[in-house]
């Protein structure tokens, strides 16, 4: 039973010099009493060692590091207990108590892991006096040292100004505050010239507070912002998704700005082709040409079709691709004139498998070629590293290698949603090899997990 496998290394504590690992296996017969003390054991360990790294969050070695490791031995499988918490969560959730799976455990408020997938504030990524190091999943701060608000982000890379801006969901209010589950009170814009260091413009386009029956009035749902410019009207132009508080409007919105940091002013909303549209991206062309990508037909597939000059509209042209096979979180790069699309399964704000598809044309016909993800255990790469992907930025200059984007959605406290950043390559899967495959072969497209990585130095 693979889904109940995890083992867990904790490593980097001073008093450490190799790695330890803590196993659970479902094979020894342990009483419950064993099993209690030995959870209290690693949580003592796990809080130990989480102290240890709070008192000094930013030396390296002496901090704490949580990695859900690739378990290869039989001895070291891994089964979650169906304790009465487990039991009692998926009561709540409504489901069978089946096997529990790392999935369950993350959706779990009450999992003794809630640390290692959200780890403490004492972890955070800090770019005051920080080691440019990606921690993904770690709290994010901005130059102001605040958590970083940008989730279901994009990234436009801006050649007038030569700076990266980040646009996301802001949802910094506490949940159902106000009206329930909305909590975006408008796109967050950060900026930052080194992908790393992000500094926070503000919020670029505001939930309305006052009036009901506007798109944007908080009791709705915006998510996925992107914005891209457009050379023939020198404008900034935001889509995003869109919806009523039911998700029953499923439509893009529209935005416009004179610069990257807005302020953005709301045009309208559409259903583009007519169509229903749910969890959506843009991507720009290098001809300028720009797409819309949408979840459609209650999300059982993805339709593509170019944007209008001034990319304030869809034009009427429409491809739906990948049909029946239930994706969202589109984000499309570009690489030796070949697409790469990322995509997730539609399980709310849980994590599911990603899926790499590729094309020679935007337009189709597009090709599922596999899981990206690498590394970790099987599980957790089952699970996109227990994320959703949002966006893939290009690093110019380094031909194949990207920043991959993707949330960590915390569904108890959106607002405290993690960001897991990784490095992501386009190779060829033949290698200096010469074979045939006897079908047409694409790249491999890689998501490489690191609990702990960095842009090389030159880009820092
Ligand atoms: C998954 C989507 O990708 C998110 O953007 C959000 O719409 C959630 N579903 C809501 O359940």
């Amino acid at each position: 039973m693979a889904d109940g496998r995890l083992k867990i290394l904790t490593h980097g504590c001073s008093s450490y010099k190799k790695p330890t690992a803590f196993l659970w296996n479902a094979g020894y017969r342990w009483s419950r009493s064993g099993m209690a003390l030995s959870l209290v054991g690693f949580l003592l360990l796990l809080q130990l060692c989480f102290v240890a790294s709070g008192t000094n969050a930013v030396s390296g070695d002496s901090q704490l590091r949580v990695s859900l490791s690739q378990v290869e031995e039989e001895n070291s499988q891994v089964h979650f207990h169906r304790t009465k918490r487990f039991l009692q969560a998926a009561k709540r959730r409504q489901r069978q108590p089946g096997p529990a799976t790392l999935v369950d455990e993350f959706l779990d408020e009450n999992s003794p892991l809630r640390r290692v997938f959200f780890p403490e504030a004492a972890t955070a990524i800090n770019p005051v006096n920080g080691d440019n190091y990606y921690r993904p999943g770690n709290i994010w701060l901005d130059t102001d040292v605040n958590p970083i608000q940008a989730h279901g982000g994009g990234v436009l890379y801006d050649e007038i100004s030569s700076t990266y801006y980040w646009y996301g969901e802001y949802r910094d209010v506490p949940q159902g505050s106000t009206t329930g589950r909305i909590d975006v009170i408008g796109v967050g814009c950060y900026s930052s010239k080194d992908l790393w260091t992000w500094k926070n413009e503000g919020i670029v386009l505001p939930a309305d507070m006052e009036n009901k029956t506007h798109d944007l009035h908080i009791s709705n749902v915006l998510e996925r912002p992107r914005v891209i410019y457009n050379e023939i009207t020198g404008k900034y132009v935001m889509w995003m998704h869109i919806d009523t508080g039911n998700y029953s409007k499923a439509s893009v919105g529209i935005a416009i700005g004179d610069s990257p940091t807005g302020p953005f002013q709301y045009l309208r909303s559409l259903r583009p082709h007519g169509r229903d549209s749910r969890d959506m991206t843009v991507f720009k062309d290098d001809d300028g040409v720009a797409y819309l990508i949408y979840s459609s037909q209650s999300n059982s597939e993805l339709h593509i079709g170019p944007l209008t000059d001034d990319y304030l509209d869809v034009q009427p042209d429409m491809q739906r691709i990948l049909v029946g096979l239930r994706r969202e979180a589109p984000t499309v790069f570009k690489y030796q004139g070949i697409y790469y699309m990322i995509t997730s399964a539609c399980t709310g704000w849980a994590p599911n498998e990603a899926l790499a598809h590729a094309a020679e044309s935007m337009m189709g016909p597009w090709e599922t070629i596999g899981d990206p993800c690498i590394g970790g255990t099987n599980t957790f790469r089952l699970a996109a590293f227990l994320s959703q992907s949002t966006f893939v930025i290009p690093l110019p200059g380094s031909p194949g290698s990207y920043v991959f984007m993707a949330d960590r959605w915390n569904p108890a406290q959106l607002n405290d949603s993690r960001y897991v950043w990784l490095p992501l390559t386009v190779g060829d899967p033949a290698g200096p090899f010469e074979f045939d495959f006897g079908f047409p072969s694409w790249p491999r497209v890689s998501i490489y997990w690191h609990q702990k990585w960095r842009l090389p130095l030159g880009r820092r």
